[in-house]
């Protein structure tokens, strides 16, 4: 009884985020379609290449799939694999874990995602290099996303040490 309420209070958590990630996608879905916004947008190159396609559609579609979704199925696998198996799972810390570093992962891919989008759009409407700035992008974005990959490897051993070991 006392896993349950632990893993419930975990899960609560998904839920949460993954609501504010779905309301935070949206809202910039509703942004990019505005006139003037999609004017910019289109001017430095979204959706195909050029700094607009880190606006959109890359935040956009990973703080939907990514925050919206994908925290979304983590919970419900959770939630479900208990039923499933009849014993709980393998370990509470790893589903502390995962959440922590998906969120953080795709966070920070979002914004920094938005950042350099706006400033690499700025600069390539004033005509300006900007290669310096996208060897910075780079590096941040290489950390950005191991940080999400982790938190996918973390959901990925949990699922099958549940449903192959018992816990602990
Ligand atoms: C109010 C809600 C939303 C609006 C107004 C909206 C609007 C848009 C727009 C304008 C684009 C760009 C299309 C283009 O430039 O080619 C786009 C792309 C995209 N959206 Fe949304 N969106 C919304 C919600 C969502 C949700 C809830 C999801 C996912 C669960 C989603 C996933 C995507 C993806 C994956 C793309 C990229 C598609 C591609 O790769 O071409 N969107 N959205
Ligand atoms: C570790 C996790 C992830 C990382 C680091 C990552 C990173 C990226 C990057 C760098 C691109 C751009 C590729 C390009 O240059 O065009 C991309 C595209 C895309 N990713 Fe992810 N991604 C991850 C997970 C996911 C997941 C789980 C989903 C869906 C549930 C997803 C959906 C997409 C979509 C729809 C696009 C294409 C957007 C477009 O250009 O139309 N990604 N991803």
């Amino acid at each position: 009884m006392d896993s349950n309420n632990t893993l419930h209070s975990y899960l609560l958590k998904y839920l949460v985020l993954s609501a504010l990630s779905f309301l935070i996608g949206t809202l910039h879905g509703m942004l990019q379609v505005m006139p003037p916004i999609r004017a910019w947008l289109d001017s430095i190159g979204s959706p195909y290449g050029g700094p607009g396609h880190m606006i959109d559609p890359l935040a956009h579609a990973h703080m939907n799939l990514v925050g919206g979704v994908v925290l979304l199925a983590m919970c419900v696998t959770f939630y479900l694999l208990p039923v499933f198996t009849g014993r709980a799972i393998y370990s509470m810390k790893l589903v502390k874990h995962t959440l922590l570093w998906v969120t953080v992962g795709v966070y920070s891919f979002y914004i920094i995602q938005i950042i350099f989008g706006i400033w690499e759009g700025q600069l390539l409407l004033e005509s300006r290099d900007y290669s310096d700035i996208q060897h910075v992008y780079g590096m941040v974005m290489a950390v950005s996303g191991t940080t999400m990959a982790v938190g996918f490897c973390t959901f990925f051993a949990n699922v099958l040490l549940s449903v192959v070991v018992k816990s602990k």
